[in-house]
């Protein structure tokens, strides 16, 4: 109760203090915080720790009137009883404001509730999927969008994402590749922290800033053919050098929290993973925050055979350090018991509910719970115009450029006849991707809608349906594998226009979780549609929408000009506008390897060598007899309306200190355009085999034309050491090579001695 009374003074303090000088900036000195935690935790009774510990997804319109049966009826009832920490799923600041004051007026003790969303690449105004954004390589524009993700989030109740994923994956059957950062784990940490600097800026508790999550933790991204949520077994080789080095760069940024995985990790699920959870994330890269479950995770060990029952889930859960249970109801129902029984101790309780509370209390809910609900800030920046534009920016770079032959582009604005086809170009839903929780279906601009503000000349026809019947989050996609009856209105169209812009690829809700495919080539009728077009016309620019590398040889052998544009968000339409009609010359470049088969899958850059890896024409070698090695479009690449030539590659070596690299990179065409020139490193002979070539520094700028820029790279041991199978940095002496170049194949190549 004395709690409850001092919040309650201090808000209205606060409220006075407020309407003059706007919002508060309140304490969050570690010292100050950490006394009033244990202040609180001995005020707790059991049941109100494991409470703490236990999240529910959103169950009744607070607005409305109490549910009175059922599951909600409980979860109600938990609720008032101070046996809720934290909701997910409840947006809106007179939703959260409700369910808060539930919270911190009817509960003995009025602990705030922390709510947590999917705010995955914006919550209203939507920018690109992360993948896309990835492929920006432009560190600053992630972190805004993240900012402006976090700025309406916020103003709408929420104060806790569960974002950024991190999870490196190489396998594009794996629908959740769409939300991550691609397959490197360099370019995926740095990503990741620029992730969490956005959402949590630099004083968690101002009102516009929320907790980022890590997730998950770990191994979700090698789930085993890219079927989500399958079993993953990887090496500690593999762990130590991909999976974790984003992850521990999350927490060496002090991201709030970590999400941990559906999946069973070399035959441990990862919520009952002590040494994951434990060892390694709490102990070895001394994290703060607390970990989080994923949906259900600890209630699906008894399908992964690994507990017998729901109390069993809460045992092996709370000593593993899964400090947070979203929606298995194991620790409500379980944990208090578990204690009384001496199957849990209750120190681990305490540092579970030590760890919560930190973080309610440095969001600063402990001084105001109703921050994050302020109806007139939601009023004032759900799709607000400066976001609209930061989404924009964010497209616009996201956009890569993978074949240009001919120079069919740039279009030009007196381009006479230009014909738009395919159901993605007339689209305003799919381009708002399936991680679009909290914004409003059909808000995207579309392709055409795009077009049309720099042409009257443009035509549209359909051609042909994606999908057919009811899409969304959670409901099954119906393809459209039989109606070509629009083929020969698009047919006709074709044939009288100077050029074809072809929007195809992937419906918004084909990538995504639990959306795993085995044929990533264009889905339905698309294909064939396209080699319709293609007999009448040859002009065509295929501009792909997608959230996954797709497998399109035919069109790389065929179409002269092809654009991968994902999913871009809210501004989808104008940004590819900018880029087909040159206003922006594209800069992006792919953060995931497109293979030619999905036979060749998980395919990435970063591999080891084999024991025979060249071959000539012989069999007994590394190769498939009926398919190149090779992608289709390896990773780092990317193409631009200009050019760029390489020269000058110098390295210096300083044993034991640094290596320095320079090299010249001149703009040799004739616009102005934006280069990320990549370094890549490979350790020739090492104690454990090291990769081909591992990405180790990057620089995206802008060069006139003719303008040539000298770079600068530092190789410290960070960049020449790796881990060992006992998870120990090591940097070895010995013979390298680097190279530095445009992308992961093209490049010029140096020898040294380290
Ligand atoms: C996903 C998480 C997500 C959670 C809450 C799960 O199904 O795997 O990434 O944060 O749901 O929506």
């Amino acid at each position: 109760m004395i709690l409850k009374t001092n919040v309650l003074l201090l808000m209205a303090f606060l409220l006075l203090a407020c309407s003059e000088q706007g919002p508060p900036k309140v304490f969050t000195d570690d010292a100050n915080v950490a006394a009033q935690v244990e202040d609180l935790l001995a005020q707790m009774t059991l049941e109100e720790k494991v409470g703490q510990m236990n999240q529910y997804n959103g169950f009744y319109d607070v607005t409305g009137p109490a549910p009175s049966e059922g599951d909600a009826k409980n979860k109600y009832e938990h609720l008032k009883k101070g046996w809720v920490g934290s909701m997910l799923n409840v947006s809106g600041a007179a939703q959260v404001r409700e369910m808060q004051r539930i919270a911190v007026e009817e509960t003995r003790l009025g602990i705030p509730l922390i709510f947590g969303l999917d705010v995955i690449h914006g919550h209203k105004t939507l920018a690109p999927i992360p993948l896309a954004e990835s492929a920006s390589w432009d560190l600053e524009a992630i972190e805004k969008s993240a900012r402006v993700a976090a700025i309406e989030a916020s103003a709408r109740g929420i104060n806790w994402t569960f974002a950024p994923m991190v999870d490196i994956s190489r396998d594009a059957r794996w629908g959740r590749v769409m939300e991550g950062a691609g397959e490197d784990p360099y370019l995926g940490a740095q990503i990741g922290v620029a992730r969490i600097k956005g959402f949590q800026g630099d004083d968690l508790s101002a009102h516009n800033t929320i907790a980022a999550c890590a997730k998950h933790f770990a191994g979700y991204g090698f789930a085993e053919a890219g079927r989500d949520y399958n079993t993953v077994d990887v090496g500690t080789s593999t762990l130590y050098n991909v999976i974790f080095p984003p992850f521990k760069a999350a927490v060496e940024h002090d991201v709030k929290t970590v999400m941990n995985a559906f999946n069973i990790l070399n035959g441990i699920p990862a919520t009952a993973n002590a040494w994951l959870q434990r060892d390694i994330l709490k102990q070895k890269w001394g994290f703060k925050g607390y970990v989080i479950s994923d949906w259900g995770s600890g209630f699906e060990m008894i399908a992964h055979g690994y507990a017998k029952d729901l109390e069993q889930v809460a045992e092996l859960s709370a000593n593993a350090g899964s400090d947070m249970d979203m929606e298995s109801y194991a620790y409500v129902k379980h944990l208090a018991d578990l204690v009384r029984a001496g199957k849990v101790e209750e120190a681990k309780i305490d540092e579970a509910v030590r760890r919560i509370l930190t973080v309610k209390f440095e969001l600063g809910l402990f001084d105001d719970p109703y921050r994050y609900c302020d109806a007139q800030r939601e009023k004032e920046l759900i799709y607000h115009d400066d976001h609209k534009a930061a989404v924009l920016d964010m497209a616009r770079k996201s956009i890569v450029l993978l074949k240009n032959e001919g120079e069919l582009l740039p279009l030009s604005k007196s381009q006479k006849r230009i014909a738009l086809i395919g159901a993605l170009a007339d689209d305003n839903n799919s381009p708002l991707g399936s991680w679009r929780i909290g914004s409003d279906d059909n808000t995207a601009v579309s392709v055409r809608d795009g077009l049309k503000a720099y042409s009257a000349q443009v035509e549209y026809a359909k051609g042909a349906d994606v999908v057919t019947g009811e899409t969304a989050f959670a409901v099954p996609l119906n393809i459209n594998n039989n109606d070509r009856s629009g083929f020969a209105e698009a047919v006709r169209l074709a044939r009288k226009s100077e050029v074809v812009v072809m929007v195809l690829g992937e419906h918004g809700f084909h990538s995504g979780e639990g959306r795993s495919r085995v044929n990533i080539g264009l889905p339905g009728v698309q294909q064939d549609l396209l080699e319709a077009v293609y007999k009448v016309n040859k002009n065509i620019v295929l501009v792909l929408m997608n959230g996954r590398p797709l497998a399109l040889p035919w069109a790389d052998k065929h179409i002269p000009a092809i654009v991968e544009a994902w999913q871009l968000g809210t501004m989808t339409g104008h940004a590819v506008a900018d880029v087909l009609f040159g206003a922006y010359n594209p800069s992006g470049k792919l953060t995931m390897s497109f293979p030619r088969h999905v036979g060749q899958c998980p395919i990435y850059y970063n591999h080891y060598n084999t024991g025979r890896p060249t071959g000539g024409n012989g069999v007994f070698w590394s190769h498939y007899t009926d398919e190149s090695n090779d992608p289709l479009y390896p990773f780092g690449y990317g193409l631009s309306y200009t050019t760029f030539s390489y020269d000058k590659l110098q390295v210096q070596v300083e044993p034991g200190n640094k290596v320095t690299v320079s090299v010249e990179v001149t703009n040799s065409g004739e616009r102005a355009g934006e280069e990320v020139t990549q370094l890549y490193l490979h350790d020739k002979v090492a104690s454990v085999a090291r990769p081909v070539k591992e990405l180790k520094g990057f620089k995206k700028y802008r060069l006139e034309p003719g303008e040539t820029k000298t770079l600068t790279f530092e190789l410290t041991p960070t960049e020449l050491g790796f881990y060992d199978n006992e998870g120990e940095f090591i940097v070895e002496p010995g013979a390298f090579s680097l190279m530095v170049g445009t992308n992961s194949q093209e490049g010029l190549w140096a020898d040294f001695n380290w």
